[in-house]
């Protein structure tokens, strides 16, 4: 299918689209955002915070809901908060349209639709085990311009203090960063960056998901 919706704010255009093959891509405003063919980074974000011993868990980006599934696979995970900005993301999962209906109606899980950055900014100090980011191609290769200040300390102090001690913040990139990770070092006690090959229609890449994890306390 291919369904051509503009946002709510009549800013971007978000495209699904289901390829000869049948595989579906997302696309914002002509650009590429994923596709339901190679999600193992998408759902190692995922596993990688249920590992750590994460239960409540905040996702930026539903997209194709691979994150948000893998997390709700765990039966050790007792809430999944999800910040998305397209609302009609929601609703093509909500009717069908994509794979999911069955996450949407999960008790565990909670999907409010609005930016990230306010997403996580409403949700009390010390109340999430992770904080798990999404929502763009990392800090040189935004789809949203605006989501530059997702991978800036300002954003990161905010997530830091949403997190409970030994909490994790994770961020999917399309390539390293070293000023994600000064971001990271500055905020928490120890810092990891997790290489993820993945084979893109028979091209090899390599996706990476940093984290830092146990926030720094002032004082
Ligand atoms: C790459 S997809 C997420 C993929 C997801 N991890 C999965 O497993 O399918 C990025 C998603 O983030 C959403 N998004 C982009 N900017 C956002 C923001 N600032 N806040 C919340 N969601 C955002 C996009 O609409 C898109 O659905």
């Amino acid at each position: 299918m291919t369904e051509e919706h503009p946002d709510e704010n009549g800013e971007d255009e978000v495209t699904l689209r289901r390829r000869e093959d049948g595989s579906v891509e997302l696309r914002v405003n002509g650009v590429f955002v994923m596709d339901d063919v190679e999600t193992s980074s998408e759902r190692l974000l995922a596993r990688a915070v249920v590992d750590l011993g994460a239960s409540e868990v905040l996702v930026g980006g539903l997209g194709l809901g691979f994150t948000a599934r893998e997390l709700l696979s765990a039966p050790s995970v007792q809430r999944v908060v999800v910040a998305e900005l397209h609302g009609e993301i929601v609703g093509w999962m909500r009717d069908g349209t994509l794979p999911g209906a069955e996450l949407l109606d999960d008790p565990r899980l909670q999907v409010v639709v609005g930016d990230v950055r306010d997403v996580v900014s409403t949700q009390p100090e010390a109340s999430l085990d992770a904080i798990v980011l999404d929502v763009d191609n990392g800090p040189d290769f935004l789809v949203h311009d605006q989501n530059a200040a997702v991978y800036e300390p300002d954003f990161a102090d905010v997530c830091a203090s949403r997190l409970r001690p030994g909490g994790h913040l994770s961020i999917w990139s399309m390539a390293d960063s070293a000023d994600v990770r000064a971001v990271l070092e500055e905020r928490f006690e120890q810092v990891g960056a997790t290489a993820v090959p993945v084979d893109l229609q028979g091209r090899d890449e390599t996706y990476w998901v940093l984290t830092g994890s146990a926030p720094r306390r002032a004082g």
